[in-house]
């Protein structure tokens, strides 16, 4: 299924210069929505890990079905002030401006492998910042997986060494 046919490419969203990538069509269609949760969970078939870990908002979309699918738990990263236990956090910077993202301290235990699951991937900063909470909570990111990859901003460089898989790159 060629899911770039259904992606809408919107200019000057949120800001002027950006082409953002609106898959809400994506979502809409039963059969896209299925394609893409199948194949964006691929690469964790064959793989050892305890948890999926997604960032707000588009994050949980695909995130939460592929932990169910696995039957594996899921880590909500939600922006600041969301969380209503004790919270790690840190901030970064994306395409379009900063942020503050946090995860519940207890989220992770001692040594647990975690999987990133997001729907895009552009500078990295999100996922790296995810990357330094799983880390500072004790756990080991050992995969991560796009919908999609904006290549001109090579994120994945800031995952040296961890498998990073994406279903569509512009
Ligand atoms: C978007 C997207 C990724 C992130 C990618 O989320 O869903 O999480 O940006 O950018 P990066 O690789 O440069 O960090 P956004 O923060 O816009 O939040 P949203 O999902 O709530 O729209
Ligand atoms: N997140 C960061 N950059 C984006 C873009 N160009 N389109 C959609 N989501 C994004």
């Amino acid at each position: 299924m060629d899911l770039k046919k259904i992606i809408r490419d919107i200019p000057d969203f949120p800001s002027k210069g950006i082409i953002f990538r609106d898959i809400t069509p994506v979502l809409q269609n039963p059969e896209s929505l299925c394609y893409a949760i199948d194949e964006m969970m691929e690469p964790f078939k064959e793989l050892d890990f305890d948890l999926v870990i997604g960032p707000e908002s588009r994050g949980f979309i695909f995130g939460v079905p592929i932990a169910a699918a696995m039957k594996k738990g899921f880590i909500p990263v939600r922006k600041t002030g969301k969380l209503p236990y004790e919270v790690a956090s840190k901030s970064y910077e994306l395409e379009y401006g900063t942020a503050t993202i946090e995860i519940h301290k207890d989220a992770i235990k001692e040594g647990q492998k975690i999987v990133i699951v997001d729907d895009l991937l552009a500078t990295g900063g999100t996922c790296e910042a995810i990357c330094g909470l799983v880390e500072d909570c004790g756990g080991e990111i050992v995969c991560l997986s796009f919908l999609i990859e904006l290549l001109r901003f090579d994120g994945r460089k800031k995952f040296a060494g961890l498998p990073v898989h994406s279903l569509l790159k512009y």
